[in-house]
């Protein structure tokens, strides 16, 4: 029994000789590590605290675009509409040369994280974002980073690629940014136009592919298949949980300098993520609107009622400026080019660029005038919204034509092993609670909209028959603190009820 006793404990010794070193130095950067991401979640906490009058909009709008959501439709087909160019401010899209100080500016739309809130006047800022399943959304980012790089394929060689482009950068600079200027493209697009133009080099130009049926995300001869992207540092570094790091301001694109140490910490020790998805949900809670790109109808409706309205009755002052002002062209205002839609490379085909869309010439229209209503603006979201994706499919064909059996269709995507969704969920497993946070949020504007009901019935006597989502609009924007008012009420109410029935019931039990 001794013996065994001693064993065991000889054991123990060995164990623990071998383990502690391991341990300690494991532990060494674990503790640095956490206390670097606590000190930063604790000041950020501090800064996002305050200001609980997060339904008004405030003076200057940020759209804070997460990659691959869906982002752009928002742009040109609400905001465009709402806000004259000289309101935008400018070189939205472009870090190096934005310019937050400018006096028009109310607008700004971007891929830059919320780290760009500290250059804003911050109490005067109201936020907007929209999030998507991450899987899909890092689907999105790997088969746009390929349409894009695909665009490249017109050259004979790399050198070639890279030498136009370059010549196209620096005139387009004057006027545009380009997908390349911006981020997460700059890295994405050189990155997978390399590896194209490898994978051409090693089969050759012109062998002809056997049209066997192949899985579209796993041709291997054209491009880099998704489970090597998805692993490659790259996607590491800027896919996966993507959308938790730019809410949280932690992207490798942040204007924070201790980003990347509190974004490395997090993927070395991934239960230190816990810190950063609370500042997420913190966030995503204080903001002015959430959207959801799964649920589309829904959400631009919503943001119709929650950011438009708003928007269009503050813009009553507005309009006399918009009109004073001619609208300044495109040289001043970058993103009057959709950065993550333009053409990449002009020279090759602009048919098909943004330059004959009559959605544009329609936004010119309408800011003229200053009656647009919230049913107006999703009446010209609508055709807006069509004509933006029958431009945007056609462009995409032609791009991937170019890697012809990298065809990817939902049928597609079918095909894709689970193991390796599997695999991207957990590489995202901060941006799917975070998602699920958001729909949390999403049901609440909903329920939120919905309780303006009530209130609609009164209104439409005055209105004429204008329809309930107009009406809605209208007393939303007349004042978005009916609604909270009303809902506080309506809390309270229900607070007080169930206190006095459990303190009845209490009383009942003492007796
Ligand atoms: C790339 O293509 C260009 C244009 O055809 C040609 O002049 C150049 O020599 C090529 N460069 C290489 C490294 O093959
Ligand atoms: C951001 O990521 C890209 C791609 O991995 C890398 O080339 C770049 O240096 C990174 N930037 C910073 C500031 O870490
Ligand atoms: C440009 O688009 C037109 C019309 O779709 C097409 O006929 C032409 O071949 C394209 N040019 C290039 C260089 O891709
Ligand atoms: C848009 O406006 C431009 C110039 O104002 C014009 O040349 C172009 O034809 C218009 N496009 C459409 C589709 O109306
Ligand atoms: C705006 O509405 C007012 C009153 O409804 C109307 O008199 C005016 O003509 C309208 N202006 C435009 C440009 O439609
Ligand atoms: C891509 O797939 C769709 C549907 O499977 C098919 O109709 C289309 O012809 C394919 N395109 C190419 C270029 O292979």
């Amino acid at each position: 029994m001794a013996g065994l006793r001693a064993l065991s404990l000889l054991f123990l010794l060995l164990v623990s000789v071998t383990v502690l070193p391991l341990a300690s130095s494991t532990g060494g950067d674990y503790e640095r590590c956490e206390g670097a991401v606590r000190g930063w979640a604790d000041s950020a906490a501090e800064t996002d605290n305050g200001g609980d009058d997060k339904l008004n909009l405030k003076d200057l709008l940020f759209f804070l675009h997460i990659p691959r959501t869906g982002g752009r439709t928002y742009f040109h087909c609400f905001l465009k509409q709402l806000y004259s160019n000289a309101q935008e401010c400018p070189r939205s899209y472009d870090k190096l040369r934005f310019d937050p100080s400018h006096p028009d500016c109310k607008l700004v739309v971007s891929h830059d994280d919320y780290s760009l809130t500290s250059k804003l006047p911050r109490e005067r800022t109201s936020v907007v974002t929209i999030l998507r399943n991450p899987v899909d959304r890092v689907f999105s980012a790997y088969e746009f980073s390929i349409e894009v790089a695909a665009r490249f394929l017109v050259h004979p060689n790399i050198t070639s690629a890279k030498l136009m482009t370059s010549r196209m950068l620096t005139k387009s600079r004057a006027r545009a940014v380009s997908t390349l200027d911006i981020w997460p493209w700059k890295y994405l697009v050189p990155w997978m136009r390399e590896d194209l133009f490898t994978r051409r080099d090693v089969r050759g130009i012109d062998k002809t592919q056997s049209s066997k049926k192949v899985n579209a995300y796993d041709v291997e001869d054209m491009v880099m298949p998704l489970h090597q992207y998805i692993n490659d540092p790259v996607a590491h570094e800027i896919i996966h949980n993507g959308a938790t790091f730019q809410i949280t301001g932690l992207t490798n694109n942040s204007y924070f300098d201790g980003a990347h140490e509190v974004r490395h910490c997090v993927r070395r020790h991934p239960d230190l993520g816990r810190f950063v998805l609370q500042v997420a949900k913190n966030r995503l809670d204080r903001m002015l609107y959430v959207g959801l790109t799964e649920d589309h109808e829904e959400s631009a409706r919503l943001f119709a009622h929650m950011v438009g309205a708003q928007v269009l009755s503050q813009s009553g002052t507005l309009n006399l400026d918009i009109k004073e002002d001619p609208p300044v062209g495109i040289d001043s205002h970058s993103s009057m080019l959709d950065p993550e839609d333009e053409e990449a490379n002009e020279h090759m085909n602009s048919t098909h660029g943004w330059k004959n869309n009559e959605a544009l010439n329609a936004t010119e229209d309408d800011h003229g005038n200053g009656n647009m209503t919230v049913a107006k603006l999703m009446e010209t979201y609508e055709s807006c919204i069509a004509k933006l994706r029958k431009t945007q499919s056609c462009r995409r064909k032609i791009s991937l034509k170019k890697v012809e059996e990298a065809n990817f269709t939902k049928e597609a995507r079918r095909q894709v092993p689970e193991a390796i969704l599997k695999q991207i969920i957990s590489l995202n497993s901060l941006d799917m609670e975070l998602y699920e946070h958001a729909k949390n949020i999403f049901r609440q504007e909903h329920l939120m909209l919905r309780g303006q009901r009530p209130m609609v019935v009164q209104h439409t006597q005055l209105a004429g028959q204008k329809g309930w989502i107009h009406t809605v609009c209208e007393s939303w924007s007349c004042s978005p603190w009916k609604v909270a008012t009303f809902g506080l009420g309506i809390t309270a109410t229900i607070i007080f009820v169930a206190f006095t029935v459990t303190t009845r019931r209490t009383l009942k039990l003492k007796v």
